[in-house]
């Protein structure tokens, strides 16, 4: 009976898994902050990309982490054919062919050795219209490498439109945005920083949203819209279903949720304790998100909740 009235569906095609390929590895590294998510190596990158296409997941998000040493201001590697990203999606787009859809992530935070999502200004505050430079290069060269969606979770203003045009005039029509429009300065972001060997001082506040608001997040939505968005997203996930659900009514593309590093730790803690019942708390956790209004979920999760629900 319940199967039968169920509102809210959980499938595999619904799941993006977000990874991350790491340059100079011998072997994949387990990240120590999010305990069964790995930096992968080109060859474990292919091997846990081919298990997520078998399991039916919809998508796979990339992320690029550089050697410390080859990061620079500019963040150089990331629109260098031969940096770890642009390699890491030339690998997948072979591996998975039109299996799933490669996305890449495209912002500069891994690459530049401050750490920050743009270059700077002389004043060392971020330069919005210099980063936008910046992030065509390396869209085009994602776009170059095998990338099906870009991943703009820069937070500068007017990059959906700055990159949007950059591939147009590339002749790269159907490279598509998937734009993170509502992006929050969160804590939840902390894991994260490990993953990607960030060496980020100071905060992301004045280009990321105050968690206290929500206008901003439909004002993000709508400015993403009008500069070609092909799907739009919140981020975090579960401390914003609010403004997810905003976003799902007011949206004329697919909109997508982003469940964090920081909420994968929590879970995962808890579930090490003995706390919560694992399994049962990430599929709730993603039927809350879908629920909410989310078309696609980005999780940790995708491969393992996907074996589960097929
Ligand atoms: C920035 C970026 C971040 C995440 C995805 N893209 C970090 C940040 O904005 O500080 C976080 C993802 C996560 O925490 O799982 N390129």
């Amino acid at each position: 009976m319940r199967r039968l009235v169920a509102e809210t569906t959980l499938q595999p095609r619904q799941l993006v898994l977000p990874m991350f390929v790491a340059d100079g590895l011998a072997e994949p590294r387990e990240i120590g902050s999010m305990p069964g998510v790995y930096q992968h190596t080109l060859d474990s990158l292919r091997k846990a990309a081919g298990e997520a296409v078998t399991a039916g997941v919809g998508g796979l998000m990339l992320f690029g982490v550089p050697r410390p040493e080859d990061k620079d201001a500019t963040g150089s590697l990331a629109s260098d054919p031969d940096g770890i990203l642009n390699r890491g999606l030339r690998a997948l787009a072979e591996e998975v062919g039109d299996a799933t859809v490669v996305m890449a992530d495209t912002c500069l935070d891994e690459f530049t050795d401050h750490g920050h999502c743009g270059v700077l200004a002389a004043d060392g505050s971020v330069d919005n219209d210099a980063t936008l430079e910046r992030y065509v290069e390396m869209a085009l060269a994602q776009a170059e490498a095998g990338a099906d969606l870009l991943g703009t979770s820069g937070m500068m203003d007017g990059q959906v439109g700055a990159i949007r045009a950059g591939l147009d005039a590339a002749g790269r029509i159907d490279t598509g945005i998937l734009a993170y429009s509502a992006k929050y300065a969160s804590a939840f972001y902390g894991p994260f920083r490990e993953a990607v060997g960030s060496s980020l001082q100071g905060d992301r506040r004045t280009y990321q949203q105050d968690p206290a608001n929500r206008r901003e997040a439909i004002r993000e939505l709508e400015l993403d819209l009008a500069e070609g968005a092909d799907i739009v997203m919140v981020k975090p996930a579960m401390s914003y279903l609010d403004i997810l659900r905003e976003v799902a009514d007011r949206s004329i593309v697919p909109v997508a949720a982003y469940q964090i590093s920081g909420e994968y730790a929590m879970i995962t803690a808890a579930a090490e304790r003995g706390w919560i019942d694992r399994r049962g708390a990430i599929l709730e956790s993603l039927v809350g998100i879908r629920r909410a209004g989310a078309d696609l979920v980005l999780t940790y999760w995708a491969t393992e909740a996907s074996h589960w629900l097929s």
